[in-house]
Order: structure tokens, then C-alpha cells, then sequence
């Protein structure tokens, strides 16, 4: 799958899941902006690791949160390489405790980082998209968006939020050759699944069919098909890359 001159966004970029489809989608040819929010030496070293590779790369900060901030991001993609193939909507976060013990704050962050920064993006994204009639548009959604998971009831909701907003904007702009996937990871060692305990990995590896994790840069091979001439008839799905952990 070749990208060749395609340009993109990868919202949290600067390390985990969000690096790996920046460095991917960049190898297959892809002009890349790296997002990142506070972690501007992380996003240098992505930025540092593709073009040495060869490929062509920026970082730009923006906390996709914000709709002024994510219209900036758009805006300062564009500057930067005259239009928008891809957008990626990556970045996310967890605040993981059962609903008795939830402060309000830990729905908001969740909910705001996960579910409205796809809104804010894609919002921002989505008219010069209509105007090249092309597009791509991959939201990284999460296997506990399909199945629940206690503990997370804020970050389900805006995973499952990610899902519903997926395959609505599928179908506005799917007459506009625009489509708009979600990729639904497994468990991903990253900093994000580092705070769970050993008892919570296990357990997830024994309900696992293939028997172990994933890695990130399997998530990014989903992306990269779903944003490549290949997946052209492909629009509202939801890839789960979970080595089999929830099967639709
Ligand atoms: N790891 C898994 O097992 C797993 C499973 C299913 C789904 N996912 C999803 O995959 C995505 C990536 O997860 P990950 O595991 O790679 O997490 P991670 O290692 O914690 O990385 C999160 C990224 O998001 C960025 N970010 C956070 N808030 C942001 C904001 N407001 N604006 C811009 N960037 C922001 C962070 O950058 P800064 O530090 O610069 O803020 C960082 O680059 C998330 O949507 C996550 O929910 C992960």
C-alpha cells in the first residue's frame, strides 16, 4: 500500500499507538503531521526517526480538545502541504475508576480528549475534504467501546461515542468519495495500559485467542489500509485489531 504525497494528520502522536501510524503512513510515502499536546520532545524524536528514514514529517502542537486548537492543527496542515488526505483522530486518555468513586472531571477529561476531539477535528477537517471530493478519515476507537469494561464506564462511553460518530459521518460523506473507519485496538502495551495491574494483563491475555498483545505498529498497519486507494469501498466499519479479544 503506497501513499505517495498523500498528507495527514495523526492526532497524540508523540508516542504509543498514535507514533507508530505517523512513522507508518510516513514510510508509505505519506507527508505527516505529528500532533502532540504537552509532549514536544517525544513528537520531535517521531519527527526525527522519519525523516532519517527518508520520509517527510512536522510536529504541531494543539490540544485537540479545544475546537480553536484543532482548527489551527487543520489549518497548519495545510499550510504546510497544500491539502488534507487523512486525518487521523488518535489521541486519547483514561481516567479509570468505577462510577461510585468517578469525580466529575474524570467524565469531562474522558470525554473531551477521546470523544470530542473526533468531533473537533473532523469538524475542522471535514469542508476541505468536501472540496478535494477525497478524503479519509480513521478514528481510533478501542474494543471497550464494543464490549464495556468496569472501571471504565467514561472512557466506554466515549470509545462507543467514537463508533456512533463514525458511522454517521459515513454516511453524510460518502457521496463526497470520503470515508470515515474506526480501528478498534486490543490491548496495546503503551503508557496508557501501563497503570493496570499484572491481575488485569493476564487476565486479558487468557481471554485473547491469539495469546498475547498487540503491538502498535499492528494498529498502524490497519490505519495505513484504511487510508490507502485500496480501501476505497470501505466506509462505517469498525476494524478490531485484537488478536480476537471481542469478536463482532
Ligand atoms: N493502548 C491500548 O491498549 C489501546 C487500546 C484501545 C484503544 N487505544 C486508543 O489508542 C489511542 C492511543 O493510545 P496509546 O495507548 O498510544 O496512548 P498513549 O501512549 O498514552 O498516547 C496518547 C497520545 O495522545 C496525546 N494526547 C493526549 N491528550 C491530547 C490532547 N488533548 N491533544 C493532543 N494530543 C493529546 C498524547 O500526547 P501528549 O503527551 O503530547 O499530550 C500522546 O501522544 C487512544 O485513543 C487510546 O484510547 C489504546
Amino acid at each position: 500500500m503506497q501513499l505517495t504525497g498523500k498528507s495527514a494528520i495523526v492526532t497524540g502522536a508523540s508516542r504509543g499507538i498514535g507514533s507508530a501510524i505517523a512513522i507508518d503512513l510516513a514510510a508509505r510515502g505519506a507527508l505527516v503531521v505529528v500532533n502532540y499536546n504537552s509532549s514536544a520532545a517525544s513528537a520531535q524524536e517521531v519527527v526525527a526517526t522519519i525523516t532519517s528514514a527518508g520520509g517527510k514529517a512536522i510536529a504541531i502542537k494543539g490540544d485537540v480538545s479545544k475546537l480553536d486548537e484543532a482548527n489551527a492543527l487543520v489549518k497548519a496542515a495545510i499550510d504546510a502541504y497544500g491539502r488534507l488526505d487523512i486525518l487521523v483522530n488518535n489521541a486519547g486518555t483514561t481516567r479509570d475508576t468505577l462510577l461510585m468513586t468517578m469525580k466529575e472531571d474524570d467524565w469531562n477529561t474522558v470525554m473531551d480528549t477521546d470523544l470530542k476531539s473526533v468531533f473537533n477535528c473532523s469538524k475542522a477537517a471535514i469542508r476541505p475534504m468536501i472540496r478535494q471530493r477525497s478524503g479519509r478519515i480513521i478514528n481510533i476507537s478501542s474494543v471497550v467501546g464494543l464490549s464495556g469494561q468496569a472501571g471504565q464506564s467514561n472512557y466506554a462511553a466515549a470509545k462507543a461515542g467514537v463508533i456512533g460518530f463514525t458511522k454517521s459521518l459515513a454516511r453524510e460523506v460518502g457521496s463526497r468519495s470520503i470515508t470515515v473507519n474506526a480501528v478498534a485496538p486490543g490491548f496495546i502495551p503503551t503508557a496508557l495500559t501501563n497503570v493496570l495491574t499484572n491481575e488485569q494483563k493476564e487476565a486479558t491475555m487468557k481471554m485473547t485467542p491469539l495469546g498475547r498483545f498487540g503491538k502498535p505498529e499492528e494498529v498502524a498497519y490497519a490505519v495505513s489500509f484504511l487510508a490507502s486507494d485500496e480501501a476505497a469501498f470501505i466506509t462505517g466499519v469498525v476494524l478490531t485489531v485484537d488478536g480476537g479479544l471481542v469478536m463482532q
